[in-house]
């Protein structure tokens, strides 16, 4: 069993990476694999809307870390990502890859557990919160909570470090995710609910 971590901040060792590392440390814990996968610094295209991961389940586009990070999604049994606050938001690179990754990979993202997290200086983090939640609702997967909403407070890793109740979160989360990795492996498969094909109506009949 495998959990991955995605850190959506071009800070591959800052406070994202501080707040994945508490989760990643009590999954780790319970005795299930981690890997943090950083998305790197380099620009990541905005979705084209072409429509041709309908056929092929993977993003026509193959020169940026997006297929690289479904993949290793797809295999996983859980997924942790992690965003910076931009503006009450998560970060625009994050965002694209995000797009582009749930969009061509939502049947082989289905029925996983998930959460987002968040880190912030000061303020918009719930509406960053909010975001990330959409990806895992839009795709069936089970989405994974703690004891408050998920976010550290901090502009550098040093002072994640004294937010002592985001860092408690991040903890219980881990435990969250873990048993419900554990729990859902060790279910009858068979009892999975079965995937409806979705109606797109666009709100026109
Ligand atoms: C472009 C930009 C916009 C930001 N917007 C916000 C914001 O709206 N609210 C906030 O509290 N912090 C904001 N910050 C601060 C970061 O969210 C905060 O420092 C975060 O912990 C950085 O995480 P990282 O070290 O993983 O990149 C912003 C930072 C940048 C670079």
């Amino acid at each position: 069993m495998k959990v991955l971590l995605i850190n959506g901040s071009p800070r591959k060792a800052g406070c994202t990476f501080t707040a994945l590392s508490e989760v990643a440390g009590e999954i780790a814990a319970q005795g299930i694999e981690t890997e943090i996968f950083h998305i790197g610094n380099d620009p990541i295209r905005g979705c084209q809307a072409c429509w041709r991961c309908r056929e092929t389940k993977r993003c026509f586009y193959d020169d940026d870390p997006v297929n690289a990070c479904l993949k290793l999604a797809a295999a996983a049994d859980g997924l942790v990502v992690g965003s910076p606050v931009y503006f009450a938001g998560i970060n625009s690179a994050l965002g694209t890859l995000l797009d582009r990754m749930f969009y061509s990979g939502s049947s082989l993202l289905a029925y996983k557990p998930a959460c987002g997290v968040v880190s912030c200086r000061r303020g918009g983090a719930a509406s960053a919160f909010d975001r990330l939640n959409k990806y895992f609702t839009f795709c069936n997967m089970p989405v994974v909570s703690s004891q408050y909403w998920n976010a550290v407070h901090g502009n550098k890793p040093a002072e994640v470090h004294q937010d002592a109740e985001g860092l408690q979160v991040m903890r219980v989360l881990g435990r969250n995710m873990a048993w419900l990795v554990k729990s859902l492996n060790s279910a009858d498969q068979a009892a999975r609910p079965e995937k409806e094909m979705p109606l797109r109506t666009n709100f026109i009949r």
